[in-house]
C-alpha cells in the first residue's frame, strides 16, 4: 500500500492550508505523490490522498484522468515526452520518436527492459519556436536533431 513521506505528508498538510478550497490542493499533491511512487500514479495512490485529505476519491481521479503530466502507468526511470504537435511535428519530431522506439526496441508507452526508458508522444510543450523538442523528467530539451536527442539520452545516469 503506497504511502508518502513524512515530508511527502507534509507538503501535502500545507499545500491544503494554502488554497481557499481543498481541490485546489490535488493537482500539486498528485505530483508529489507520483514522484514518490517511482513516476507514475497507481490506483491505491489516489485511495491514500482521498484519505489524507478528506477528499473523495472520485474527485480526485476526475482531476488525475484529465491531465496528461499524471502517468496512468508505470513508467521507465526516464520518461521521455516528445512533442508532437504541429511545430515539432514539422520538425521531424513525429519520426524522431519512432526511431527511438525502434532502436530501443520498445512500443511508445512502454517500458524497456532495463527499465531506464519509456517513450511517449505528447501535445505542445510550449517552445514551438525551439522545435522538436522533448522533455526527459523535468527536463526540456530544444532544438533537437535526431543525433543530438540520441546523444542526450545516451549520456543519461
Ligand atoms: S509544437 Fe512542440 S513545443 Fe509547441
Amino acid at each position: 500500500m503506497f504511502k508518502l513521506s513524512s515530508d511527502g505528508e507534509a507538503f501535502v498538510q500545507s499545500e491544503l492550508k494554502r488554497y481557499e478550497t481543498k481541490e485546489s490542493a490535488i493537482i500539486p499533491s498528485l505530483y508529489r505523490v507520483q514522484k514518490e511512487n517511482g513516476g507514475w500514479v497507481s490506483p491505491d495512490c489516489i485511495q491514500y490522498l482521498s484519505t489524507l485529505m478528506d477528499i473523495p476519491a472520485s474527485r480526485i481521479n476526475e482531476v488525475f484522468q484529465f491531465y496528461t503530466m499524471f502517468n496512468k502507468e508505470p513508467v521507465g526511470k526516464f520518461h521521455v515526452q516528445v512533442c508532437c504537435n504541429v511545430a515539432c511535428c514539422m520538425a521531424g519530431s513525429r519520426e524522431m520518436i519512432d526511431k527511438l522506439c525502434e532502436d530501443y526496441g520498445v512500443e511508445e508507452g512502454e517500458v524497456t527492459s532495463d527499465k531506464r526508458f519509456t517513450f511517449t508522444r505528447v501535445e505542445c510543450l510550449g517552445a514551438c519556436d525551439k522545435a522538436p523538442m522533448m522533455q526527459v523528467n523535468e527536463t526540456y530539451h530544444e532544438g533537437l536533431t535526431m543525433d543530438s536527442a540520441k546523444k542526450i539520452l545516451r549520456e543519461l545516469k
